[in-house]
């Protein structure tokens, strides 16, 4: 099994980018944060999602956070809804239930989303959800510019709104504008197959700065440039387009490792974790918390787990594998059809091995509250963390955060998550071979205490540098230097 497949000299050119970006602190300049889906004011710390987590430290007083308001309805908002907590204004828009549809489910995640995860053979295009995505977009645009102020730094999130910051462009928009990709980017000759590529690209270039997960991502981005916009970006990757000049970064996302260490020790009391004690007695855990999606390699590890067993039997009785899979995403045809295999899966699975006091494989499909699942991620012995691609892969860094140090777990890790170029004392793998991904639990089921704790203090001491404020440090470093 080939464990370590990371190139250390990307890992230094992330972290020498990381680093370069030396934030100004400027309390005059607002922030203004846009994405699709915007957290509920209140949602305190245990609760919040990924993104909430990591821009902690960019909501100060002042900032506006615009998005969609979780409301379809029958025309969409002109003007947003404004509700102010703890002085951070939350705007957001209701969007007309017919082109939410075909801008979510259609052209976001049956064309976008796939594609930008390698999976051409899930794409679906049509044009009538490509201009929905677009209206979607100018609904946007034309919502927020009435809340700007000249000063006011736009940060754009995530793949849903790659054309937003032109139509902000457009609409006569001078501030500085940066987007954030949170999913993988890929090569120009994966790129093309999309009919909107090139509209994609000129609509990311409106942007002064687009940051990355990963080096790849954005070397990938910078060649799409090159191919499709006729750019020539110089060795910091900045080119220029429509006389303007863009700068293409790396900035990776992180969590904030010292309060999720606290939540799962905390969680450990909990009656969620005794539960979970209880129902395992002495048998090891193999844990995977995902939301249920293509990207997560979800039958690949179902798999794999069938091959642990039937090659190594000293495991059968002795471990269990729980596998968190929240459903996501219903109204898109694929996601579908993974519920089917899956269940379909699990069913063979333990069929096959399970005997009258054993099941080996826990499947669920509802949410798990972020406060229980710190208090499984410590009491599992396997991280399991296998996307077939992901842009980073947050849980793979939770996992890593919640380990009691003293008697780490082992986290085996996909070669095809963004985590993977900076995780590298993980178990490294490839999802798509089950029998190298069986051998690695294999391996970290049975690795000595010593190697575990000094695999996970490296690990720990990388999820703890290349954390939230990080993040947000180093992107609002390069979106508020004009050089
Ligand atoms: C990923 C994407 C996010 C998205 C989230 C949940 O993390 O990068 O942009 O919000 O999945 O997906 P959903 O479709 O429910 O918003």
């Amino acid at each position: 099994m080939n464990q370590i497949f990371t190139d250390d000299a990307l890992t230094r050119s992330i972290r020498h980018n990381v680093l370069k970006a030396t934030p100004r602190s400027d309390v005059s300049t607002r922030t203004i944060i846009v994405s699709n889906r915007v957290p509920t004011p209140s949602e305190k710390a245990a609760t919040a999602g990924g993104l909430a987590v990591a821009l902690a430290d960019a909501v100060r007083p002042g900032t506006i956070w615009f998005g969609w308001s979780g409301k379809r309805a029958d025309e969409t908002s002109k003007v947003a809804n404004i509700t102010v907590h703890d002085d951070v204004t939350y705007a957001t828009i209701d969007i007309a239930e017919q082109d939410y549809y075909k801008f979510y489910a259609g052209f976001s995640n049956a064309a976008l989303w796939p594609l930008f995860h390698f999976r051409t053979g899930l794409l679906r295009f049509n044009r009538p959800d490509y201009e929905a995505y677009r209206t979607v977009n100018r609904a946007f645009a034309e919502a927020l510019v009435p809340l700007l102020k000249p000063d006011d730094l736009i940060w754009i999130h995530d793949y849903q709104l790659m054309t937003m910051a032109a139509e902000l462009r457009a609409l006569g928009v001078t501030n500085r504008i940066g987007f954030f990709l949170h999913i993988p980017f890929v090569p120009p000759a994966l790129l093309q197959v999309l009919p909107a590529a090139n509209e994609i690209v000129a609509g990311l270039s409106a942007c002064d700065v687009v940051g990355f997960q990963t080096a790849g991502d954005c070397k990938a981005f910078l060649d799409s440039a090159e191919l499709l916009l006729n750019a020539h970006p110089d060795a910091e990757g900045r080119y220029y387009h429509d006389n303007r000049m863009i700068h293409a970064v790396v900035t990776p996302i992180g969590i904030d490792a010292q309060k999720f260490s606290q939540l799962a020790r905390r969680a450990e009391v909990t009656a969620d974790a005794r539960r979970l004690r209880e129902s395992l007695g002495e048998r090891a855990l193999v844990l995977g918390v995902d939301r249920l999606d293509y990207s997560k390699g979800l039958p690949q590890r179902f798999d794999a787990f069938g091959r642990l067993l039937y090659t190594y039997p000293q495991h059968r009785r002795r471990v269990n594998f729980l596998q968190i899979a929240a459903r996501s995403r219903q109204e898109v045809g694929s996601y579908q059809t993974l519920r089917r295999e899956l269940d379909r899966k699990a069913g063979d699975i333990n069929g096959e091995f399970s005997d009258f006091d054993w099941v080996p494989l826990r499947y669920m499909t509802h949410a798990v509250r972020r406060s229980a699942i710190a208090g499984f991620y410590r009491r599992a012995q396997i991280g399991l963390v296998t996307p077939l691609r992901d842009g980073m892969n947050l849980v793979a860094k939770e996992y890593v955060a919640a380990q009691d140090e003293q008697d780490p777990g082992v986290l085996v890790l996909s070669r095809f998550a963004g985590a993977a170029d900076e995780l590298t004392e993980a178990l490294i793998v490839n999802p798509f071979d089950a029998d190298e991904v069986a051998e690695a639990i294999h391996l970290g089921l049975t690795m000595g205490l010593e190697e575990r704790r000094e695999r996970h203090e490296a690990l720990l001491a990388k999820v703890r540098y290349s954390n939230a404020s990080r993040y947000c440090e180093a992107f609002l470093g390069y979106l508020k230097d004009p050089n």
